[in-house]
């Protein structure tokens, strides 16, 4: 069994050091295009054969240390009565967007095992068919991220919508985070009890918050559910993009391994919060177009880094890129492994 991730996550500092890739399975991998040529995106996910069996492909295909659950931070979010649909090329849409008291006070809190009992299959299954290989990780969006897709109906540039309702209506805005709070709490509880063995928040949009405003309207709702997840035996990572500025304050606050993304150094990130924190990151996901000679050099920087912590779990700074080929994943995988032994 090969548990060289949750040693790390759990503060050991382990030789070879532990790596997975933030979105290991997708489009860049021709095993998931043949998957996904047969069905769509959402499809895929509701059917628990289909999403454990492309979950394996990057364990097999680059190595890594641990699986994520196949899934999307939105689904959740059908669950609580807005349509969701993925469409080639413009990404996620959200209808209808949620910027009225009315539209908040239509949105539902979920019952994981009667609203997305499919995730809870997949991760059934995956426990079985894993059989120990390497952990599974399940996931949730933060509260600000997944308020980002409901008030903007989709991805957007400016965040003007999201940014107008908490400053318009920030009584509004805190019932909408508690709410999505409470629905990644329960959704995180229902995962961990099918059987995933580490989960992490995904705050890709925080990073667009000023310090104060993250610290007001964000930050308190990622705590509630990390506490929610307290004492299940379960370490928590938080991810927060482009948070470099929010640093102190995520360290502050009680998760089991801080993400961070290419803009922080590690080094500065210990640094800054101290040697007793474990780390995840961070290698500028576009690294990977590097000539192997300076991507090695690349990563052996960041396992330095790493060492200076009290644990490092190599990552990417942000997801694989669909340009990227799958040998130079799998050379990412190897090299970190190569290096750090
Ligand atoms: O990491 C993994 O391998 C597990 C699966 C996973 C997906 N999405 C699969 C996916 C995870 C953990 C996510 C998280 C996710 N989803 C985030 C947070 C991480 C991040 O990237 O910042 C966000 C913001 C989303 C929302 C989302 N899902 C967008 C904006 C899009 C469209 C853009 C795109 O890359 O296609 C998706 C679709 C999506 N989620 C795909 C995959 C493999 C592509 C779907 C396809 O066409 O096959």
């Amino acid at each position: 069994m090969n548990d060289r991730f949750l040693r790390a996550c759990s503060g050991e500092a382990v030789a070879p050091v532990p790596v997975w890739l933030m979105r290991q399975a997708g489009r860049y991998l021709p095993a998931y295009q043949e998957v996904r040529g047969k069905t769509s995106f959402l499809a895929l996910c509701k059917t628990p054969e289909l999403a454990a069996r492309v979950t394996i492909q990057p364990v097999d295909i680059l190595g890594v240390d641990a699986a994520i659950l196949f899934s999307d931070i939105l689904i959740p979010l059908e669950a609580m009565g807005v349509g969701l649909e993925f469409h080639e090329g413009r990404g996620p849409v959200l209808d209808p967007p949620v910027r009225s008291r009315r539209d908040v006070e239509a949105l539902r809190p979920i019952d994981p095992q009667s609203d997305v009992p499919f995730v809870l299959d997949t991760i059934r299954i995956l426990r079985r068919e894993l059989a120990g290989r390497v952990p599974l990780i399940g996931f949730s969006g933060a509260p600000f991220t997944l308020a980002t897709y409901l008030i903007e109906g989709g991805t957007s540039r400016s965040f003007v919508h999201v940014k107008r309702l908490m400053f318009e209506a920030p009584g509004l805005f805190h019932r909408l985070m508690g709410l999505l709070a409470e629905v990644a709490t329960a959704y995180l509880q229902a995962q961990i009890r099918a059987g995933v063995q580490a989960v992490q928040l995904f705050d890709t949009w925080a990073g667009i918050l000023a310090r104060r405003d993250y610290e007001e309207f964000a930050f308190p709702y990622t705590e509630r559910i990390l506490a929610g997840l307290a004492g299940l035996g379960v370490p928590r990572i938080s991810f927060v993009f482009g948070g470099g500025h929010l640093l102190d304050l995520i360290g502050t606050g009680s998760a089991d391994v801080i993400g961070l993304d290419w803009r922080t150094d590690l080094s500065t990130a210990v640094a800054r919060l101290g040697v007793g924190k474990v780390f995840q990151g961070n290698l500028d996901p576009c690294a990977l177009f590097l000539p192997e000679s300076a991507l090695r050099e690349r990563i052996k920087t960041i396992v330095k880094e790493g060492r200076r912590a009290r644990a490092h779990i190599f990552n990417l700074g942000h997801g694989v890129l669909p340009e990227i080929p799958p040998e130079k994943a799998r050379l990412v995988v190897d090299l970190v492994h190569e290096v750090s032994a």
